[in-house]
């Protein structure tokens, strides 16, 4: 084969017409080792949970928690949810490459949480857009296509009835005290590091819909601000409607370097 041919080599190996550069082919070397390495890491880890299942079982010890495949069974039933959450991804052009890396690890957090849940949530990742940086990443993540959320490139507002769409945003004058039936909470799905103040506020304001804050300071002391990542926002959310009261999962869910202090005047039914 002489080097012009070699030129021609393409991602799945059939003929194209153009030919790959240089610079190209070696990011797709880079790319197919780098899956490579990924598949062989997850059979390896595969076979070790698989040795260490038949180890535990000849000792007589129980596994706890569900299994792989009732996991896969626990989906989120729209019809019998009192409510259901919308992750606004329509926030590419605020975020930098790593802050979108870092949105779809949060997200993969929400959805385990979610499948782990008592009764999953309606989950809906809105404003999707396939010519977007965040699909990009998204794709990035062979699986997430089969993850139990229903992905739509519309908008939040154009799903659901204006009236039934409660903006989570912690510049909010008002407290999410509880669940509304049949509301859909939207989250801003974005990492900021705070350079973005008051967005999803005016987003929410101009669209005429109604936003709502945790009730943070509510129930405890703390050191730094009160805006939440996105899935801190969202486990608080699934543990409250799980029946845990706001203080209790506020105080699994905020970190410690945040140094969460119960406030002792709230009465322990909250
Ligand atoms: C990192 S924050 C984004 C902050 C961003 N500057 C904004 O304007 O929303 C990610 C999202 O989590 C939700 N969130 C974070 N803290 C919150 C709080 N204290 N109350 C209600 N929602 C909160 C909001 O939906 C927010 O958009």
């Amino acid at each position: 084969m002489d080097s012009k041919e070699e030129e021609v080599e393409t991602i799945n190996g059939a003929p194209e017409e153009q030919p790959l550069s240089k610079k190209q082919r070696k990011k797709l070397e880079k790319r197919q080792k780098f899956l490579e390495m990924k598949k062989n890491l997850r059979e390896k880890e595969r076979a070790k949970r698989k040795l260490k299942k038949i180890q535990l079982k000849e000792q007589g010890i129980k596994i706890e928690g569900p299994s792989r495949k009732q996991l896969k069974r626990n989906k989120a039933d729209i019809e019998s949810a009192s409510f259901q959450i919308a992750i606004d991804l329509s926030f590419d052009e605020f975020m930098a490459e790593k802050d979108l890396s870092s949105l779809c690890s949060q997200l993969l957090r929400i959805y385990t949480a979610n499948r782990r849940a008592k009764k999953p949530i309606p989950i809906h990742f809105t404003g999707l857009k396939e010519d977007t940086r965040m699909y990009q990443q998204l794709e990035k993540n062979e699986g997430w296509k089969h993850w139990d959320v229903m992905a739509n490139d519309k908008s939040y507002s154009e799903i659901f009835d204006k009236d039934k769409i409660v903006y989570l945003t912690s510049e909010s004058e008002n407290v999410l005290d509880k669940f509304e039936d049949g509301h859909c909470y939207v989250i801003g799905g974005i990492v900021d590091h705070n350079s973005q103040k008051g967005l999803t506020l005016d987003l929410a304001e101009k669209q005429g819909i109604k936003t709502a804050r945790l009730p943070l300071s509510e129930y405890v002391s703390i050191t730094s601000r009160s805006v939440l990542t996105v899935n801190q926002c969202f486990e608080i959310l699934l543990g409250v409607s799980e029946g845990k009261s706001w203080k209790e999962i506020l105080m699994e869910v905020l970190p410690q370097r945040k140094m969460p202090k119960l406030k002792t005047q709230v009465s322990d039914e909250s």
